[in-house]
């Protein structure tokens, strides 16, 4: 697909930067692997250039936490590298899910998100593991695609999925309680309180305004989706009033006015904390009802935006404190792994929560006219907020390079736990925060696009977004302050390549966008796919002999992923070149009609990496024969090579290759369909 034709050259402007070039930008970030992207993400670029870098590097990590399950399809994971506490065999995790679905619902292959989502609410997936934002996620995602049929085949699942919360519901108050741990936020106040500060780890159930939200939210998505599918009034009424409820008491019990800032209560009842006791200070969760659209819209609810402005309450020097200096246990390290500091709550900066806030904070700038009128917080913060997030995904401990981790300190933007399992995790957006708040495409389900962008006049002089597929079309947001960018000063607002829309300043936009079908999803399914290292088929095997088991099953295990860091290699490595050929096989334990192959070989020039010499394929038909009417695209490093041949009907299968003399080969996946 070619980028959307140039518009709004002007005669006589110099220096016009037409429509973003797809091919230039996905080979500018994503070399050998552009071809991944090009057709799937919407093209960005913005005159903040740590925003429009993260922007692409946020869609790597989207791509290399897609993990392909075979017949099972796609999933999101949330590390690279495999976790005690993930659900197995699939590696999933329910926690992160809703920031998943909403970076993939601006993906322009349906494929992911839909995957994933029928994964995630089928008996594979563990759905009560952690508090989740999961069924209005997915009504998110209807509100881009526009899809109806995908998202209310769901609507049975979403209902158990969020009547097993009953068991967290307190009838008494009418709220949801939490254990912080199950929030996927350990030592916050409830937990750490609850052991008279000790510990807290577990423990310290608490009335949070995460897990009433996310209630709120998943029960305003279950009425909207029966809606839409109509003949299911009752649950129309009875999800409406479960939201209605859960909102009138946040308001009522979680609102602290003396904090000015929605809190936590106690649940937990014990000799250091009473039963519905408020906690002592201010966590960053106080914005959670936000992200989801839960408060009124009322004066005194908008003041607890100041907090994130001030340097002496959640406004750290790098990032968004999680919890205020002030509190007793701030930043005081409990945990650790041997002598790695582990991942808490009580102050470190989380992209996972920064990102609702941000959320929040769009949601508040686009629709709380009240609450804005106040001034107590605008554009600019939040686009300097956006720009402080951006820029923690550069990792000062390796050397500035794009590496996302999980906590920071607030003091230095530096990461804090750095295992293993750190480099490159996806439990957090920044994709959707950039396109539905900073260019501010706000998805709805009506046919007006409302097209209000929170990029900030005074630091952001240009910006555009393309290719961003909206209800089956194509749109993009366009704002030039002077000219000199694009040829065309001011904002404007495209579909299908026209202008439709246009005004002199940053301002709200309505759209008509006739509903029309995206492009139907197409599901290849992978055979060679093997989800654990075990003796079961399909079973990867290599020429060369005491090879490493785990990193032979990682060339068959449905991930690839190319980035340098050693903690997260990913794939089987030969050794050294010698001008030897070598091979990697999969016995599938049956016949197998197979015809073609995906082949991600990894390169890195410091670590001896390259792409190997020459390669072929072979099937073994009672003896190795290689493959007929063969097409072998040249080897690649760090992409994807194609092989197609005449398909055959076998138990197994080979790559056979040659690593350059003096290199190693490090195949990354052999995937075969
Ligand atoms: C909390 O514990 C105290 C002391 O044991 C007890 O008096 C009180 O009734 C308990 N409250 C609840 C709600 O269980
Ligand atoms: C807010 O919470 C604190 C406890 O942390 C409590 O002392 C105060 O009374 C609460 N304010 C209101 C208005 O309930
Ligand atoms: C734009 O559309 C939104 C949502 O449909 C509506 O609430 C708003 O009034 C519209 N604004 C204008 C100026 O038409």
């Amino acid at each position: 697909m070619k980028a959307p034709i140039a518009l709004g050259i002007a005669i006589g402007v110099s220096q016009v930067q037409a429509a973003l070039d797809a091919e230039a930008l996905t080979q500018q970030y994503f070399g050998n692997d552009a071809p991944w992207y090009i057709d799937r993400i919407p093209l960005f670029e913005s005159s903040d250039a740590d925003i429009t870098k993260v922007y692409y590097y946020r869609w790597s990590i989207f791509r290399a936490h897609q993990r392909d399950l075979g017949a099972n399809g796609f999933i999101s994971t949330e590390f690279l590298n495999n976790v005690g506490w993930q659900t197995n065999p699939w590696a999933s995790l329910n926690d992160a899910t809703g920031f998943h679905l909403l970076e993939g619902r601006w993906c322009r292959d349906r494929r992911f998100k839909e995957d994933y989502a029928t994964f995630m609410y089928s008996s594979n997936s563990n759905t009560r593991q952690y508090s989740e934002s999961m069924a209005t996620s997915i009504w998110q995602g209807y509100l881009v695609d526009g899809v109806a049929s995908d998202a209310t085949s769901r609507l049975i699942s979403m209902q158990s999925v969020y009547n097993a919360w009953d068991d967290s519901y307190d009838k008494s108050k009418s709220l949801y309680w939490v254990e912080p741990l199950r929030d996927a936020t350990e030592y916050t106040i409830s937990s750490i309180d609850a052991t008279g500060g000790a510990d807290g780890f577990t423990g310290g159930n608490s009335f949070r305004p995460s897990i009433n939200s996310y209630q709120y939210a998943n029960a305003k998505a279950i009425a909207n989706l029966a809606a839409l599918k109509g003949g299911m009034q009752s649950t129309v009424d009875s999800f409406n009033s479960k939201a209605s409820s859960i909102r009138s008491n946040v308001q009522k019990s979680l609102w602290n006015s003396t904090f000015v800032h929605f809190i936590d209560r106690f649940q937990v009842n014990n000799s250091y904390v009473r039963y519905w006791d408020p906690i002592r200070g201010r966590e960053l969760v106080g914005y959670v009802p936000w992200t989801h659209d839960l408060p009124d819209d009322t004066a005194a609810y908008a003041q607890a935006w100041k907090h994130v402005l001030n340097s002496n309450e959640l406004a750290g020097p790098h990032g968004l404190r999680t919890v205020e200096p002030s509190y007793q246990y701030f930043m005081r390290q409990y945990r650790y792994e041997g002598s790695n500091l582990e991942c808490q709550w009580n102050g470190p900066v989380w992209p996972y929560q920064t990102t609702q806030v941000l959320t929040g904070l769009a949601n508040f700038l686009d629709h709380y006219p009240t609450g804005t009128t106040t001034g107590v917080i605008g554009t600019a913060d939040y686009t300097r907020l956006l720009k402080q997030y951006a820029q923690l995904h550069y990792n000062p401990k390796r050397g500035g390079v794009l590496d996302l981790q999980e906590d920071y300190h607030p003091d230095t933007g530096a990461p804090i736990v750095g295992l293993k399992r750190s480099p490159h995790y996806f439990h957090s957006g920044f994709v959707d925060v950039v396109l539905s708040g900073f260019v501010g495409i706000r998805a709805s389900a009506n046919d007006v696009l409302v097209v209000n962008p929170l990029a900030s006049t005074s630091s952001i002089t240009y910006f555009r977004a393309d290719r961003v597929l909206y209800h089956g079309h194509d749109i993009a947001v366009q704002w030039d302050a002077t000219g000199s960018r694009y040829g065309q000063k001011g904002l404007q607002v495209e579909v299908d390549g026209k202008v439709v829309a246009s005004s002199p300043n940053l301002a709200s936009l309505n759209v008509t966008v006739s509903r029309v079908s995206p492009p139907a999803i197409t599901r290849p399914i992978a055979k060679s796919i093997q989800l654990q290292a075990t003796t079961a088929y399909p079973k990867g095997s290599v020429s060369v002999s005491g090879a490493d088991t785990n990193a032979v099953h990682s060339a068959i295990d449905g991930r690839i992923f190319f980035y340098p860091e050693t903690d997260v290699a990913n794939g089987w490595d030969t050794p050294t070149g010698n001008g030897n050929e070598l091979w990697f096989q999969i016995d599938f334990g049956a016949s197998t009609a197979v015809s073609r192959a995906e082949i991600a070989f990894f390169a890195n020039a410091d670590q001896g990496f390259d792409a190997p010499d020459k390669y072929r394929v072979q099937v073994n038909t009672g003896s190795w024969v290689d493959v007929s009417s063969e097409k072998y695209a040249a080897a690649v490093a760090n992409g994807i090579t194609a092989v197609s041949w005449n398909s055959a009907t076998v138990n197994q299968i080979r790559i056979l290759f040659t690593p350059k003399s003096g290199k190693k080969v490090r195949l990354v996946e052999f995937k075969v369909y």
